[in-house]
């Protein structure tokens, strides 16, 4: 059943309107100097545009296989990665008696489990290896992070905290208590451990977003742009900051504990550069591809859970990020309005190139008694059609209007 078709349709239907409307045709302000660099202290750590004037729902029209009724976005008060450009050392399964693969087989056979559990990171190379261990094969790779929603790039590499199990600094549990609490009678200890996982990698994922909604409003500064996409993205870092919520007081329900991010790394500077056609190409890349298919993956993931607990984050966090899509897709109309031939380059190389390589969506290896997915996770093989359909019926549909 293809439950979330009227989903797409709609949101297709309303990024449609941005790329025809030119609806932010106010004149661009006078560009704000920012220097180019805002210094950020270093830390330790391990490790879409808009608001938009379309109030229809998109989540009242998934098809569910339940009846349990959902709110409106809650309001509520409640990391395992950090992936980078930097090269890992990592292990993949290996039972047969055959040696590792190697040279340009490695890659095909490691490729098998991007962004599966545990680590949700898909390997763009092989640097060295095979270094076969017990059962394994290990290599030294390069990995990204499977993208959810807006990543927050370094250097052209996504970051995020890593999780701990307790506050520091003072936090008292601030991103993991008080939130939503799924039901987890019934779940086992696996189950509970995988759900906590793929939860706090999300609310990671959701915390690392609020960062690349920060650059996002400061580029916006720094290119001129009109009142309305400003306090959008401002808008858009706080609706990040109730998701980082949302899913780690989920997972922390999950463990038994709570599930709280570590430091950011950033880098140490945060670069606002002056080109918009980087501008345009990075909310392109970021919010109009990633931000809709995280809409799509949170809306299936929406029409295939039954906990109530489950159901209300994801109700919230599918229109959010459908209202972050329609944010970047507005951004970029303004800057291919304002630009030259260089941002309309830009623009379409990162739909091109989005086309050509397709999305890496993750998701749980398996789920034998469909309870990971009564908890709202997919399996990694729904998550690739998801994510398929939401690039090749949403994303490069909408892009070709925006562009033409
Ligand atoms: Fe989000
Ligand atoms: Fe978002």
């Amino acid at each position: 059943m293809d439950r979330t078709l009227r989903f797409r349709q709609l949101l297709t239907s309303r990024l449609f309107q941005v790329a025809g409307a030119a609806a932010f045709a106010t004149p661009a302000g006078v560009a704000l100097s920012c220097g180019g660099n805002v210094v950020v202290d270093p830390v330790d750590g391990a490790g879409g545009a808009g608001s938009v004037t379309s109030t229809t729902s998109l989540t009242t029209a998934i098809t569910t296989g339940v009846t349990t009724s959902v709110g409106p976005t809650v309001s509520v008060t409640t990391t395992t990665t950090s992936s980078g450009g930097d090269p890992t050392y990592a292990c993949f399964p290996w039972l047969g008696d055959a040696e590792c693969p190697s040279g340009g087989n490695a890659l095909s056979y490691v490729s098998q489990f991007d962004c599966a559990a545990p680590h949700y990171a898909f390997t763009t190379a092989v640097l060295d290896g095979p270094f076969p261990e017990l059962d394994q094969c290990c290599y030294v790779v390069q990995q990204d992070i499977c993208g959810v929603g807006r990543p927050f790039l370094v250097n052209g590499a996504p970051m995020a905290a890593t999780a701990r199990g307790r506050a520091e600094g003072g936090g008292a549990g601030s991103w993991s208590a008080g939130g939503l609490s799924p039901e987890v009678e019934g779940l086992d200890a696996e189950e509970r451990e995988i759900l906590a996982r793929a939860w706090a990698q999300d609310g990671l994922l959701e915390h690392a977003s609020v960062a690349a909604f920060a650059r996002f409003a400061l580029e916006l500064l720094a290119a001129g742009a009109p009142a309305a996409l400003v306090e959008a993205a401002h808008r858009a870092a706080l609706d990040e900051v109730r998701h980082a919520r949302l899913c780690l007081s989920m997972a922390a329900t999950y463990r038994g504990g709570p599930v709280e991010p570590g430091p950011l790394p950033c880098g140490g500077s945060v670069s606002i550069g002056p080109d918009l056609a980087a501008f345009a190409a990075d909310t392109a890349r970021e919010g109009c591809v990633g931000e809709t298919v995280a809409a799509i993956l949170a809306a299936e993931q929406l029409s295939r859970a039954t906990d109530p607990a489950v159901r209300k984050a994801l109700f919230g966090i599918a229109e959010d990020e459908a209202r972050h899509a329609e944010l970047a897709f507005r951004a970029v109309a303004w800057a291919l309005r304002v630009g030259g031939d260089d941002v309309r380059a830009a623009v379409a190389e990162v739909f091109d190139q989005a086309a050509r390589d397709g999305v890496k969506a993750g998701g749980v290896n398996e789920d034998p008694r469909g309870v990971l997915e009564s908890h709202g996770r997919l399996t990694v093989g729904a998550a690739r059609e998801a994510a398929a359909r939401a690039l090749h019926e949403v994303v490069l549909p909408s892009a070709r209007a925006l562009l033409a």
